[in-house]
């Protein structure tokens, strides 16, 4: 796969990852290791948003690697969004969520504009498959589209089947049905299927979502944050079922290699984070639970509190990370007034905000991850090589736990029954109860034949991960045909 230099002098991708915290890392690390084939690279955003990772660029700047930065301003006072409320983590309201997607529809001019001038001229444009406009940005200016998507192919492949067969159509939101087509037997109740499933939704976030599925169409391929290792079989009938290219590039997060890249990957401050791997360090390998909801939270206070009286009645140590959309004043009156902190202190850490996951989670104390099943949560922790216990909310995050539980069988589920719909937080109820939470942790922490398989096939995987990613293994070679891939739609290989 030698490609010619000259050919590669002439390339220029260009990342347009959408503003969420597990949107736009995973971006701007495939961003970064494309930059380091000797290709040009540049990521789009915003000003506060680079802010998160300027650093991290600046390293590999030094190091080479020809990769920048490209700011548009982000037009929150047109839309009646709070200045500065340029990520979507950032919203007072999920409320606003549409005035949102109005300002990234804003953006198609000035980035027409910020892109037309590029020299050498774009090539290739990788962008978030929820950034519309820039699908229209594209085509003005006759530049291929890859689009990011940031789930697995066993999530693009169940989804692809539902809305081919229909099957939920049929049963009432508590009955079980199988995902058809797929190779394994996965069972789910319409009550846990993704939001697109979700009849009666918002019109506009219906019509939003099929536009999504027609710039999908209509791109070069989709570019995934996964290895085929992991889930060989999907991949494949996926692209047979789409007919679309799929590129395995990940787990990204793994171009984050020492302490430096994983504290500087989204902060400027070094020593950001020191202050955990202290903590840790004075806990024994594998005995510390960690425990992140994800950055979009969306548990109601009442399931959060079961949650932390679980993680008291593990009797174990464990880092919480809260970080509440819905609800976060209640649950800081509740850890204010209920005497929680006092209780677990010495053995409880609790982030209230960011925390540096990825370097939290290869410290050698973390021996169970409880998460929320957001992709890129997921990918980190089969990483880091602990079993998961999954605790899905909304999205396809109850898919991505059937591939934990049933595919991998590298974590046990804590028993959640239905996806919370957004902007329907305060219809839902507690679905975990701290005994779920403390008897799924001890089944995969605890002694006994079953519970030491499910650690030692979480550890494998984490290797599989790691070969995947160096050269020679499977994601680096997917991202060298990808590169090729462009090569010859530009007619540059001659
Ligand atoms: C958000 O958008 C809606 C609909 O476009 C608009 O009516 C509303 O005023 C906006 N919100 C704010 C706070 O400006
Ligand atoms: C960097 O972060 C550490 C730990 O969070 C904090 O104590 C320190 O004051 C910060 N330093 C700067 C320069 O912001
Ligand atoms: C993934 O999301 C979590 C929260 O959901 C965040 O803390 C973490 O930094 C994200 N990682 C990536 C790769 O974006
Ligand atoms: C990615 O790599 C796998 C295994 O090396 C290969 O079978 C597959 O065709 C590659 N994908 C693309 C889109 O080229």
């Amino acid at each position: 796969m030698a490609m010619d230099s000259t050919a590669l002098r002439h390339l220029h991708f260009v990342f347009i990852p959408l503003m969420a915290p597990g949107h736009l890392l995973p971006m701007v690390d495939m961003a970064k290791l494309m930059a380091q084939r000797q290709v040009k690279v540049s990521i789009v955003t915003t000003p506060l948003n680079s802010i998160q990772f300027q650093a991290g660029i600046d390293k590999e700047i030094r190091s080479g690697s020809s990769i920048q930065i490209l700011n548009v301003q982000f037009p929150c006072e047109e839309v009646g969004l709070p200045e500065g409320c340029e990520s979507l983590d950032t919203l007072p309201s999920m409320d606003l969520l549409n005035n949102f997607s109005i300002a990234l529809d804003l953006l198609q001019q000035p980035l027409e504009e910020l892109l037309e001038k590029q020299r050498p001229f774009p090539s290739c444009i990788i962008v978030d498959k929820y950034f519309l406009c820039v699908a229209e940005v594209a085509n003005k200016l006759n530049v291929p589209i890859i689009i990011f998507d940031g789930t697995s192919c066993f999530c693009l492949l169940c989804t692809h089947n539902l809305q081919k067969d229909k099957v939920y159509e049929a049963v009432s939101a508590e009955e079980k049905f199988l995902i058809p087509r797929i190779p394994h037997r996965i069972e789910l109740k319409k009550s846990q299927l993704p939001g697109i499933f979700n009849p009666g939704s918002d019109l506009t976030l219906k019509a939003r979502r099929e536009k999504v599925m027609e710039v999908a169409e209509k791109s070069y391929g989709i570019v995934v944050n996964s290895f085929e290792e992991l889930e060989a079989e999907y991949v494949k009938e996926y692209q047979r079922f789409s007919g679309h290219k799929v590129w395995c590039v990940g787990p990204v997060s793994l171009s984050n290699r020492d302490d430096i890249d994983k504290s500087l990957r989204s902060r400027r401050n070094l020593s950001y984070g020191n202050e955990y791997v202290k903590w840790l360090d004075s806990w024994s390998p594998r005995s510390v639970i960690y425990v992140c909801l994800g950055s979009l939270n969306r548990a109601i206070p009442e399931q959060l509190i079961e949650l932390g009286r679980g993680l008291e009645a593990t009797k174990r140590p464990f880092i919480w990370v809260l970080r509440g959309a819905y609800g976060r004043e209640e649950m800081e009156k509740w850890l204010l007034e209920d005497g929680f902190e006092e209780r677990v202190k010495g053995r409880g850490l609790l982030i209230k905000g960011w925390a540096p996951q990825v370097l939290i989670l290869s410290h050698t104390a973390i021996g169970v991850f409880v998460t929320h099943c957001g992709w890129n949560s997921t990918l980190e922790g089969i990483c880091a090589g602990v079993p998961l216990v999954t605790f899905p909310l909304f999205a396809e995050q109850f898919l991505n736990e059937q591939l934990v539980v049933q595919v991998m069988k590298t974590g046990v589920s804590a028993g959640a029954e239905s996806v919370v719909h957004l902007g329907e937080e305060h219809k839902s109820m507690v679905q975990v109860t701290r005994e779920n939470v403390k008897d799924s942790i001890e089944n995969v922490m605890g002694e006994g034949q079953e519970k030491k398989e499910i650690r030692e096939r979480a550890r494998k995987y984490a290797d599989m991960a790691r070969k995947a990613m160096e050269q020679g293994g499977s994601s680096y070679r997917n991202m060298s045909l990808l590169i090729d891939h462009i090569v010859h739609v530009k007619g540059l290989h001659n």
